[in-house]
């Protein structure tokens, strides 16, 4: 803390990330990132764009990017928005179509941003509390609110909801904005992005930080109607003209491209996920059904912090929250085979 701070910087919470240690030797599942690397044909791309036109500026709207996403995705450009990341696509969501008269709706077990989010711009949130079996009831969600934002699969836990349950929370709820956040949705859910045409206030956001393996490049995304897009790029041209530089543009659109390298990859990290999911259940944990590149588990008769910490030691990463309802889980981001197997050696 120094005098020179505002009041509002000394109130702010900041989002903790997982940790990205320096020591390369470790067998690192605790941030989601994919292991299988970004498609080839992205990373020729972006050798590509590395030479005398990186004295230019990015192109402000990054049109060939937005037209990958709207072919790929079978929309028009006018529905697509694109930041530095999905955190700052959120970033822009909260402050852009949240500030209202009432509070934002989200799991209470969700992706820890939403609240840090909520305070850097004044936010008022009611958490909803998911079910015992740690599933999202729409029903829940029928009250006065500001918006509605929930990650699906849901994180950390993994578990999908149904588009038809989207569509029926969509139908109950139409004088606010919905936004599904799909970080995670390839690897085994369905896109509610068939659905933006039929609901003007649904925001579909993603990312390429996971199943296109590029977290280190920042690209995410927000595909719905024309006016909600509208909205965000009045805050991006207020805040960042230029989120996402050349390479990035190049690199995302190639991804998009190559969708034989993304097919294989997620196919792969699911098989996985499978495998290690009966691997751990065969050692006594109990694990949430998994839609994503990760699981969530806890053992009936093991501290899960204790566990992080024994594995820690032995060189593998996962990630504990020390938060109410699942402090005795762990998030295990899928890795590659020989990843999974040391995990499990290390848990023997
Ligand atoms: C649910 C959820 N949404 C959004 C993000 C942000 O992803 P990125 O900013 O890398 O696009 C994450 C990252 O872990 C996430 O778990």
């Amino acid at each position: 803390m120094s005098k020179f701070w505002s009041p509002f910087v000394k109130n702010l919470v900041p989002y903790v990330p997982g940790e990205q240690p320096k020591l390369t030797k470790l067998v690192k599942l605790n941030t989601n990132e994919n292991p299988y690397g970004p498609s080839p044909k992205a990373l020729e791309a972006m050798r590509g764009e590395l030479g005398e036109n990186l004295r230019l500026y990015p192109d402000p709207n990054s049109d060939l990017l937005k037209q990958a996403v709207a072919r790929y995705y079978g929309v028009q450009t006018n529905q697509v928005f694109l930041g530095n990341g999905s955190d700052e696509v959120l970033a822009h969501i909260f402050h852009g179509l949240f500030q209202h008269d009432a509070p934002l709706l989200f799991p209470d077990i969700s992706y820890s941003f939403y609240p840090v989010y909520c305070g850097l711009y004044g936010i008022q949130s009611a958490p909803v509390a998911l079910d015992e079996q740690f599933q999202i009831r729409v029903e829940d969600y029928q009250q006065p609110n500001a918006g509605i934002i929930f990650p699906n699969p849901n994180a950390p836990t993994g578990c999908l909801l149904a588009l038809e349950a989207i569509e029926q929370l969509l139908k109950a709820n139409t004088e606010s904005v919905v936004v599904v956040d799909e970080a995670y949705i390839d690897f085994g859910g369905e896109t509610a992005i068939s659905l933006v045409d039929r609901y003007p206030n649904l925001l579909v956001t993603q990312t390429l930080s996971k199943s296109r393996s590029l977290a280190g490049l920042r690209v995410g995304l927000a595909v719905g109607h024309p006016d909600l897009i509208e909205a965000l790029e009045r805050i991006k041209n207020s805040f960042n003209s230029y989120p996402l530089d050349r390479v990035a543009i190049v690199g995302a659109a190639a991804a998009f491209e190559d969708k034989a390298y993304f097919e294989e990859t997620c196919n792969k990290v699911i098989a996985s996920r499978e495998k290690l999911v009966a691997e751990l259940t065969g050692r006594g944990f109990e694990v949430l059904p998994s839609a994503a590149n990760f699981i969530f588990a806890r053992h009936p008769q093991k501290d899960a912090a204790g566990i992080a910490a024994a594995l820690r030691e032995q060189g593998v990463i996962v990630r504990h929250f020390k938060l109410p309802r699942i402090d005795q889980f762990l998030r295990i981001s899928i890795g590659t085979e020989e990843q999974n197997q040391a995990l499990l050696d290390a848990l023997n």
